[in-house]
């Protein structure tokens, strides 16, 4: 539609909390953002995701269309972020700093008090973004163990 991308570029980003219906639409964005794929990126586990910790999957949209996510995790006794992600043509203009100031807001009601970011160095927009904000780097290793998954396990084995 003419003039469609302009106006989007001058809208101000919405962000709210994912519905199941988003995760598709989720993961696509991971896919054009550039984000490292991991097992666990598939629309059952994020779909479990919402289930156990409503509310986890923030969403930032421009006049509808989704522009980026986070995931901003609770355990009940850490919160943990992932997945923040912009797509190319709206970045710069403060879209990952929304997503994570109702990351924040979100963790802080339900009563958390530490957070942790997984960021990959190889991601160095990624770490450009960290290092602005006041997150700390800290220094520790991460293991990392893929288990099988109990929802495609064959039952007869
Ligand atoms: C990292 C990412 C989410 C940043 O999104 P964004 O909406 O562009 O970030 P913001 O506009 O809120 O940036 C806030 C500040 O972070 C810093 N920053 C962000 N991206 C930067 C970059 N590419 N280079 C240098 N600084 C950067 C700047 O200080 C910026 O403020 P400024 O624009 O006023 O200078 C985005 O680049 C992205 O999706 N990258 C690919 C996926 C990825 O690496 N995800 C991170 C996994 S943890």
């Amino acid at each position: 539609m003419p003039g469609s991308a302009s106006r989007r570029r001058s809208s101000p980003a919405v962000v709210r909390t994912a519905v199941p219906a988003d995760v598709t639409t989720a993961l696509q964005l991971w896919a054009d953002a550039g984000a490292h794929s991991t097992s666990t990126d598939d629309v059952g586990s994020l779909r479990r995701l919402l289930e156990r910790d409503p509310g986890a999957l923030l969403i930032a949209e421009i006049d509808g269309d989704v522009v980026g996510t986070l995931i901003a995790a609770w355990d009940g006794w850490r919160g943990n972020m992932y997945r923040l992600a912009v797509l190319p043509d709206f970045r710069r203009r403060g879209i990952a700093t929304a997503l994570l100031a109702e990351a924040e807001r979100r963790l802080r009601s339900l009563g958390c008090q530490r957070v942790t970011a997984l960021v990959a160095d190889a991601d160095p927009h990624a770490v450009d973004f960290w290092s602005n904000v006041d997150y700390e780097r800290y220094p520790m290793k991460r293991y990392v163990h893929t288990l099988d998954d109990p929802h495609t396990r064959d039952e007869t084995r």
